[in-house]
């Protein structure tokens, strides 16, 4: 089990909010320590564009194998890790690449297309739910359900079981509090051996039914005469549950937030011309996706970040500072749909790990906020409004659990 970093010793932010929205931090690092060596916790920390790029990308120096870590996933890693497959992020190329492979089976470009009319009845199922001119928490009733039913649904299990599903992707995910760690984890613990007994005999038996979903993608995959087994693929989807479950719910909540609180503007234009979407998707994940992070192990001895790195040293990219880099973008710190560059981000990693799911992601948010944008006409934020108690500690940072807002057909 990695070591995992304790990132709030670097940051020390002094509220919840602030961490929710730490762009003044960013800026601060970006224009006075952008290598910035931390003592506390031994790392060497880089906020600019193309060093969060060279430490992502560049495998050679730059490992993804390390004893230390930056994310705490919190799924139950000591049983699961038995298999390579998910040791996909922890391994380099060439090692990385049959992994990866047999997994992108499952993303191709024709699966996107098929998946796109399932998720906008999912999607618009959730928003036809929500009582006009009323007050809604959008959290409960999109965001959080949305991401969690795709998946269910694009794996391919039954329907009347996706609420059960949702049940153990939620107690499987969860976040480690520290004062019931016992319980939370016993809890993981069953969860996870009912989500494996269900989800095996499904696996089992698609195995000669193949149909169109993910599970029947892995199941066909195929590179260099190997396969998925059973086992490995049932461990795949709790690969893919962790990856793409509470991230894509992170983005969408923080796409409605921004649209009632940094340009009340957005939603009326939006609305107008729907076509706009993709640009503000791009947008929302490059300015309002905040604590994109990831770790990796210096390999080899170098000086790429232009300070003495040595084999073993750990380096930190801050993704989400690195997307307010001058360099990069224009008036990095203000929102704009209409920037040309704003798919440039790397709010979803760069190189070998680039994200496998950035397209389905992206897809989620889109139709998302397309199927909102048609049946509502109008949101306003709500009076008094406390943000700092509406945020809770996750895996993507602090995530909001309450989103409360006036929808008006
Ligand atoms: C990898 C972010 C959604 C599956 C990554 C990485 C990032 C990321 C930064 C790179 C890790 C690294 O370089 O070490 C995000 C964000 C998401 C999102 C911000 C939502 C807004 C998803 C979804 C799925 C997914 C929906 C699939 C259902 C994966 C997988 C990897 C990955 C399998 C590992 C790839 C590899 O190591 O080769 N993601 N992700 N992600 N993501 Fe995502």
């Amino acid at each position: 089990l990695k070591e995992v970093i304790p990132m709030n010793e670097i940051t020390n932010f002094q509220s919840r909010a602030e961490e929710f929205f730490p762009i003044d931090w960013y800026k601060g690092m970006l224009e006075n320590h952008p290598v910035y060596f931390h003592e506390g916790t031994n790392t060497w920390n880089v906020f600019k564009f193309e060093h969060c790029k060279q430490v992502l990308s560049n495998y050679e120096y730059f490992s993804s194998q390390g004893p230390r870590t930056t994310i705490f996933v919190g799924a139950n890693d000591k049983q699961e890790n038995t298999s390579p497959i998910m040791n996909l992020t922890l391994l380099d190329p060439p090692d990385h690449r049959k992994g990866r492979s047999l997994l992108a089976a499952a993303f191709t470009p024709r699966s996107l297309k098929n998946w796109e009319p399932r998720i906008q009845q999912i999607a618009a199922q959730l928003v036809d739910e929500i009582e006009e001119n009323s007050v809604v928490n959008i959290v409960e009733t999109l965001a959080a359900p949305l991401p969690g039913l795709v998946i269910a649904d694009l794996f391919g299990v039954p329907v009347q079981d996706q609420h059960q599903f949702k049940k153990w992707v939620d107690i499987l995910f969860q976040p480690y509090d520290k004062e019931r760690l016992e319980d939370i984890e016993l809890a993981k613990q069953n969860a996870a051996r009912e989500y494996f007994h269900y989800l095996y005999p499904i696996v089992v038996q698609k195995r000669s039914n193949l149909e169109d979903d993910i599970i029947s993608d892995l199941i066909r995959a195929e590179v260099d005469g190997e396969r998925f087994s059973d086992e490995e693929i049932v461990q795949t989807t709790m690969l893919l549950l962790g990856a793409g479950v509470e991230t894509t719910s992170h983005a969408i909540a923080n796409t409605f937030y921004s649209l009632l609180y940094d340009d009340e503007s957005l939603f009326g234009e939006l609305k107008r011309n729907v076509e706009l979407v993709p640009n503000a998707v791009e947008e929302m994940l490059r300015y309002r996706f905040h604590m994109s992070r990831r770790d990796r192990t210096v390999k080899q001895d170098n000086d790429l970040l232009g300070v003495p790195l040595k084999k073993g040293d750990v380096v930190i990219a801050w993704m989400s500072a690195c997307n307010m880099d001058e360099a990069m973008f224009d008036d990095p710190f203000s929102l704009n749909i209409h920037r040309p560059t704003n798919k440039k981000h790397l709010t979803f990693g760069n190189g070998p790990h680039f994200c496998l799911g950035a397209p389905l992601a992206r897809l989620e948010m889109k139709i998302a906020l397309e199927a909102f944008l048609q049946k509502f006409s109008r949101i306003e934020p709500v009076e008094g409004f406390d943000l700092e108690n509406s945020l809770t500690a996750s895996a993507t940072g602090q995530s909001l659990t309450n989103l409360p807002m006036k929808v008006y057909r």
